[in-house]
């Protein structure tokens, strides 16, 4: 899929823009604190609904405006899609997608698949488990309706089981809670469970899509393995790797009947996929603990070319590439290789301060924009 135009309407610092995306390659330069960064996050807002760096929706609409508006028009092999995202303060924001109104926001997912790669990325493999989770959460619930859907509704059964739980915690603690309880068990197992299969398989064309690249980018001199860690399963890298539906649902009942006396004292669901996380490993060994700062940018660049591909075979379409300010951060053998593993294959937006970073053939094939105070000049 490709954009061919964004429309901007006080958003960030832009007042207003009208960007005509010509071609697979756009080259976004300007200095420090003009709006590249913003004109990215605007694109991921229209695939996700969201921002990748504001908690707010508040955030993202102009200092001196009441509201934002962002248009983006998507072609796809079937079709286009025009994709609109208005916010307001003080009301939720409305989505429609080709005029129609969007009721859930996860119903925007599939209309626009993007990947990113900001600096702050590097907290896939530095950061906390949730970040992880959140990273294989967005991917599979932009190519997956069926796990969109599990993963809401596992939440729902969290927050119920949670509420329980607590009130049990409180001395609440009867027949009536009792059987209450035993049905949450129930629902969480069967939901929490396909989402866990859906994450293991998808963990599994991930690590094998990136490892390849890794070792591409690494000449073979290094190994990259990306495991599934089932919250169940404490080692690193996992002693095992789940390799069925029921072997999983087993695993998890197993666990709930251990921990379930704990759960009822803390008044907190202990078990689960909002547990889970992933290792990246390189030659066997924790990345987050043992990997050089080189080390930990390239196993995460891998870790996002794999999610390009992942895309590609699930929905038969490429995503769009968002790279933001990616280029200072790598060496020349390795920006080379960047460059010409997405050139020509997916559409790719590209931020930096200078034009220096590209090599000259792929400035040729680029679109090149200059940003300045939000605006732009093509
Ligand atoms: N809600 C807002 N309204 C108006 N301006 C904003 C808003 N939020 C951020 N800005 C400003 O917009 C400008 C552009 O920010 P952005 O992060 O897009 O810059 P950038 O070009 O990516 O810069 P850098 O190279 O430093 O990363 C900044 O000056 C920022 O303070
Ligand atoms: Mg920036």
């Amino acid at each position: 899929m490709q954009i061919r135009r964004l429309v901007l309407r006080g958003f960030r610092n832009y007042r207003e823009l009208d960007f005509s995306v010509a071609g697979q390659l756009c080259l976004l330069l300007g200095e420090n604190a003009q709006g590249k960064t913003s004109l990215l996050e605007a694109i991921y807002c229209a695939a996700t609904g969201r921002s990748f760096r504001a908690s707010l929706d508040e955030e993202l609409i102009a200092w001196n405006s009441r509201e934002a508006d962002i248009r983006c028009l998507v072609e796809k092999d079937l079709g286009e899609a025009e994709i609109e995202i208005q916010l307001s303060r003080g009301r939720n924001k409305r989505i429609r997608v080709n005029g129609q109104l969007v009721r859930r926001h996860s119903d925007l997912f599939g209309h626009l698949n993007v990947v990113t790669f900001t600096p702050d990325d590097l907290q896939l493999v530095k950061g906390s488990p949730a970040g992880r989770r959140r990273f294989l959460d967005i991917e599979l619930a932009q190519v997956s309706g069926t796990y969109r859907h599990d993963l809401l509704n596992y939440h729902h059964i969290l927050r119920q089981r949670n509420s329980l739980l607590k009130s049990m915690a409180e001395g609440r603690e009867n027949r009536e809670t009792r059987e209450a309880l035993a049905m949450w068990d129930e629902q969480l197992v069967r939901c929490g469970s396909r989402v866990m299969w859906k994450r293991t398989e998808a963990v599994a064309k991930l690590a094998a899509i990136g490892r390849h690249f890794h070792g591409e980018i690494t000449n073979g001199a290094e190994e990259l393995t990306i495991c599934y860690r089932p919250f169940y399963e404490k080692a690193v890298p996992p002693t095992t790797s789940p390799a069925s539906p029921a072997e999983i649902e087993t695993a998890f009942r197993a666990a709930l009947a251990r921990l379930q006396p704990v759960e009822i004292r803390r008044g907190q669901t202990m078990v689960g996929p909002q547990r889970d996380d992933i290792d990246f490993l390189i030659d066997r060994r924790p990345v987050r603990i043992y990997g050089s700062q080189g080390q930990q940018r390239t196993a995460v660049l891998a870790g996002k070319l794999a999610e390009v591909d992942f895309m590609r075979e699930e929905t038969n379409e490429y995503p769009v590439l968002l790279l933001d300010d990616v280029m200072s951060e790598l060496d020349q053998q390795r920006r080379q290789f960047f460059l010409q593993s997405v050139t020509g294959r997916v559409q790719t937006f590209i931020t930096a301060t200078s034009q220096a970073y590209f090599p000259e053939p792929f400035l040729q094939k680029a679109q090149v924009a200059t940003i300045k105070a939000g605006s732009l000049e093509v």
